[in-house]
């Protein structure tokens, strides 16, 4: 089963996702790449690390369709089975939703439907919310709207700062992601 893994930032879920597959623990997957939309991302140095293909796609806008095109060309070539979006931070076209329809997985730190789109851990802090988490869903066209896969709830205790519950929602994702991706491996192939 091969899997690509797509980021923008520092790449912790990533990270995460490549000591499990090293770790035997994600059964036949195999990570092919890492693809980014910023040439001096942490997810790319990462890969590098890892001796995974790391590859700089360029920027990437869902309205610029010369560069979705570009990006849908790319990420054909790899002939993912899986695609996985560890803080991917722009939103994806219909277009290339549709050229992989249903292989996209997202990671999103809140408890969807709950806090959609950026910022959604300061949305929860912000809200008041006892409860928050993060979740693992299918891409649908509709921007963190798809089929939920799996949730991981973190409790927001008294003493809490912002600080401290990003820490734990990160530690949560660390977890569920490669558990998620075992789970779908196991299930798919
Ligand atoms: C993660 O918290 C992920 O849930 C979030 O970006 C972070 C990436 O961290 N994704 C989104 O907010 C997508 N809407 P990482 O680069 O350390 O894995």
């Amino acid at each position: 089963m091969r899997i690509i893994i797509l980021g923008s930032g520092q790449g912790s879920n990533c990270k995460a996702v490549l000591e499990a597959a090293s770790s035997n623990l994600l059964h036949s997957a195999e990570i092919v790449a890492v693809c980014s939309d910023v040439e001096t991302s942490g997810i790319l140095e990462i890969a590098r690390n890892a001796s995974v293909p790391s590859l700089f796609l360029g920027p990437y806008n869902f309205n610029n369709k010369k560069a979705d095109e570009t990006w849908i060309k790319e990420v054909k070539k790899l002939n993912p089975d899986l695609i996985v979006l560890a803080g991917f931070m722009k939103v994806l076209s219909h277009n290339f939703i549709e050229s992989f329809g249903g292989k996209i997985i997202n990671l999103h730190p809140s408890l969807l439907p709950s806090f959609r789109g950026l910022n959604a851990i300061k949305q929860a802090w912000d809200a008041g919310v006892k409860i928050t988490g993060c979740t693992v869903h299918w891409v649908s066209p509709v921007l963190d709207s798809g089929e939920i896969i799996a949730q991981s709830p973190v409790r927001i205790m008294t003493g809490d700062t912002i600080e401290s519950v990003s820490a734990k929602v990160h530690a949560a994702e660390h977890m569920l992601l490669p558990t998620v991706i075992a789970q779908l491996v196991m299930h798919l192939s």
